[in-house]
């Protein structure tokens, strides 16, 4: 019998970022040591129907105006049905019903609502199946824009200057757009609270364009944020969860994006290769630069719970980092910061998705 640890691999999902997930399951597939581990992919529709995928399915590639996604093709995915159990099992497209065997970890490779946001760990926290990454509670404060900068100020860690509002608190009083921008300085960033990848965000140059911000904002939730520009560039860095309940690590190098010809970094320069953006890796920073920015991360980890994995995004300005925010399912396609980072630390894309997994099953790493 195999000895290896069987993994629920987990994609694509209900949000805006299902596209992205399935190309982040597409390298995690590849990359993954087959020697210890077997892999069960799962899709995740983006009805939200879970549905066993065969590995040729997998073949996900972003296109512009071609986005991949999980295909219902009938079958049906079933969960253990108590904590008591890891037997997993599929209804299969003309009704069989299988039996799967056994499941050691699931592997939430998904971005944004219903999959980072803590509702998909939930599940899994009900039925005791160890997951890679962040829990509940991270999970849901770190995928929520505004509750983050609360959460990450009160730890003392400086964020941008800013205001939250609601749809309600709109329709209340239509009067607000006219001060929505008092105290904050000219461009603004509207951004929905839980989305990513840049999708409903607008870079404002003046007020005659706030309301049309405001209602891309709104397509995608109820609560928009509303930002100064920031004048800094723009670095990331990555992190990892300590082992056996040590320190969490960092990357020993950032990652910038450097907006030249666009005006900041939006869902086509993220994941269409549109031009005026480029990466760099590692990026040019002086080393007690770095250091501040390690330090940050670290703190802007355990200040919001993390555990597993993170990516800290920042504004680096001339005084300092300005956290931006951050992310507890970075992606993992081809382009993706998050393992470049940890590439360029020394640490191969297989190995990290090794340590993920290590992390996961570790009782005093593993997410609370
Ligand atoms: N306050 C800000 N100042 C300057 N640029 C910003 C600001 N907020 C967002 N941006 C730009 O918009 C991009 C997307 O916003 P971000 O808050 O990172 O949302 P997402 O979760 O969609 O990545 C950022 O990468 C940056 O280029
Ligand atoms: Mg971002």
């Amino acid at each position: 019998m195999s000895t290896k640890i069987r993994v629920v691999l987990l994609h694509g999902g209900r949000s805006s970022e299902h596209a992205i997930s399935c190309v982040t399951a597409k390298e995690v597939l590849k990359a993954i040591d087959r020697e210890r581990f077997d892999v069960i992919p799962v899709g995740i529709t983006q009805t939200g129907h879970m549905v066993l995928v065969a590995e040729e399915d997998m073949n996900y590639a972003l296109i512009a105006g071609a986005l991949p996604e999980v295909v219902d093709n009938g079958s049906r995915f079933h969960w253990p049905e108590s904590a008591q159990s890891r037997e997993i099992s599929v209804t299969t497209a003309d009704g069989q019903l299988q039996a799967l065997g056994t499941v050691d970890l699931a592997f939430p490779l998904l971005h944004g609502p219903f999959g980072e946001d803590g509702t998909l760990q939930g599940m899994l926290q009900l039925l005791s199946i160890p997951f890679v990454g962040n829990g509940v509670l991270s999970s849901a404060l770190c995928m929520d824009k505004h509750f983050t900068k609360a959460v990450l100020a009160a730890a003392g860690l400086r964020v941008a200057p800013g205001r939250t509002l609601t749809r309600a608190q709109l329709q209340r009083d239509p009067t607000l757009i006219a001060r929505l921008d008092t105290d904050l300085s000219y461009p603004l960033y509207i951004k929905p609270a839980r989305s990513g990848s840049s999708i409903g965000v607008s870079r404002v140059a003046d007020a005659s364009t706030l309301p049309d911000a405001l209602a891309e904002a709104f397509k995608f939730d109820d609560v928009v944020l509303i930002e100064s520009g920031v004048k800094g560039r723009e670095v990331e860095i990555a992190v990892l969860g300590g082992r056996s309940g040590g320190s969490p690590r960092t990357s020993s190098v950032v990652g910038e994006i450097i907006c030249s010809g666009r005006d900041f970094y939006d869902f086509d320069a993220k994941y269409l290769g549109a031009e005026g953006v480029t990466l760099e890796l590692p990026a040019k920073v002086s080393n007690s630069q770095l250091e501040c920015l390690q330090e940050t991360a670290i703190r802007a980890f355990e200040a919001t719970g993390c555990a597993g994995l993170a990516r800290v995004d920042f504004f680096l300005t001339e005084d300092g980092a300005i956290v931006n925010e951050v992310n507890t399912m970075p992606g993992f396609t081809p382009i993706s910061m998050y393992p470049k980072l940890w590439e360029a630390s020394g640490l191969s894309y297989t190995e990290l998705v090794t340590e993920l997994i290590e992390l996961a099953l570790d009782p005093l790493s593993r997410a609370r």
